[in-house]
């Protein structure tokens, strides 16, 4: 039975505890300033249109599994997959699965925390400039500073490190309780000023409006990759926040709400910045600077914008560390309890690793542009690398260890749930349509 194990780490007080984690988890810059930005450099409603779907039919299943298994194994990724291998008598290889997932989390977190430190730079932004040019030019002074990116990089890691450092049990649940909804209320305002920026119809039908003659092999894995990102998906952040999960709270719900709320905040985004892209002469392949060039421009031009903008970016930080935390929380999770390391100097120690990466991204985009990885910079190729290649991967794997390596006993007892039609459903997409659908585009984006 899944309560006979108990995590050493503690247990969420209640279920809407693990909702609100978990989607302070999904919630972050993948919704605000990665999935716009994707959206655009993929040529819009067919990338949508693909990434929904990706959502619905592979992450929301996979979502399912990863809770799932994390609840059952009641510790770290590395260590539940040891632990669940030996119950379905299967390979120890599958620690393995854990391991990787927590160098990815990692390798994620180097790049995410120099996007995360714009953001919180971005909390000082002024916002007085209305032109585009001139807040596209600040943006672009603002990245060839080296010094001050690493200033903001090093204080993002130094934030997460400390919150995870303390426990993410403590803390955490009386901000994101709070702080999140009101994130959403000033997307929705933003939502609000498009409408007036008179291309609001040419912006919805940007976002879509599929033309699917844009659609070939970058842009469905892209669009795949952003569905694990945005999720969390792949790595074991979720598994890692499952093993803190009641036992008696309802799986499969509370991965269709996390989805939901995750996936109506990238769209409400989505729906705030194109109008803005379009009505400002922007394109909207501007690139990971997408958002910083769009959102100064909304809030220099509607009334009590100063206060706006501020509290958006200060949010849009928080929603940032409250991902950033469940991306070095497999890792951390795993030295505590296999190599008993005190929980602040494990996030100490993998805080610096994640930090030295992530120089190197920061840099990429002044003293190293030239650096090129594959054609990539190090920030665009890290990026690459973990959410269109290390995600998508561990998602394959995850759904065959729950679909064919873990008794269906096992995975019904876990899930509480009948062996009905909704079950059959579910085990169906997760031994065959997700591992085949990701594995076939993985394949068909390399050959
Ligand atoms: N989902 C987060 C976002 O959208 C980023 C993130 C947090 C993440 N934990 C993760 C991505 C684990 C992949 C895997 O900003």
């Amino acid at each position: 039975m899944s309560d006979q194990r108990k995590s050493i780490h503690g247990t969420w007080s209640s279920r809407w505890t693990f909702i609100l984690a978990a989607t302070g988890s999904a919630v972050g810059l993948g919704n605000i300033w990665k999935f716009p930005y994707m959206a655009g450099d993929n040529g819009g409603g067919a990338f949508v249109l693909i990434y929904l779907a990706c959502i619905f039919v592979i992450g929301i299943p996979i979502m399912l599994g990863e809770i799932m298994i994390g609840r059952r194994g009641r510790s770290s990724p590395a260590n539940t997959m040891s632990f669940l291998a030996k119950e379905a008598e299967s390979s120890q290889a599958w620690t393995l699965l854990g391991a990787t997932g927590a160098l990815a989390g990692l390798l994620i977190l180097s790049f995410y925390s120099v996007a995360a430190g714009w953001a919180m730079a971005y909390v000082f932004g002024g916002f007085q400039e209305t032109s585009a040019q001139a807040v596209s030019s600040e943006f672009d002074k603002f990245l060839a500073d080296p010094a001050a990116l690493l200033f903001w990089h090093t204080l993002f890691i130094i934030l997460t490190v400390t919150i995870v450092a303390r426990g993410i049990l403590k803390g955490l649940e009386a901000w994101i309780n709070t702080l999140m909804p009101m994130l959403f209320i000033i997307i929705i305002l933003l939502c609000i000023y498009a409408m007036q920026t008179g291309a609001f119809l040419e912006g919805l039908a940007y976002l879509f409006k599929p033309d699917f003659t844009k659609i070939n092999s970058d842009v469905l894995l892209a669009a795949l990759g952003q569905a694990f990102f945005t999720l969390s998906l792949g790595m074991g952040a979720i598994m890692a926040y499952g093993a803190y999960m009641p036992a008696d709270q309802n799986i499969g719900r509370t991965a269709i709400t996390v989805a939901a709320l995750d996936t109506g905040v990238a769209l409400l985004a989505g729906i705030a910045i194109f109008p803005i892209v379009f009505a400002n002469g922007l394109a909207p392949t501007e690139g990971p600077g997408l958002v910083f060039v769009t959102l100064p421009i909304a809030f220099a031009n509607m009334p009590l914008g100063v206060l706006f903008g501020t509290l958006f970016f200060i949010l849009l930080s928080i929603a940032a560390l409250s991902s950033s935390i469940s991306l070095i929380e497999p890792g951390v999770a795993w030295l505590v309890e296999s190599l008993k390391t005190k929980r602040a100097y494990a996030a100490i120690g993998l805080g610096i690793f994640s930090w030295i990466l992530g120089v190197f991204s920061a840099l990429s985009f002044n003293l190293m542009s030239e650096f090129k990885l594959f054609g990539m910079n190090f920030f665009d190729f890290t990026d690459f690398l973990t959410n269109q290649i290390m995600l998508p991967l561990g998602g394959i794997f995850i759904a065959v260890f729950v679909g064919w390596v873990m008794k269906k006993k096992d995975v019904l007892d876990e899930l509480q749930i009948e062996d009905g039609i909704i079950f059959k459903s579910w085990f169906f997409v997760i031994r065959f349509v997700a591992p085949v659908m990701v594995a076939m585009v993985l394949l068909y984006f390399f050959i």
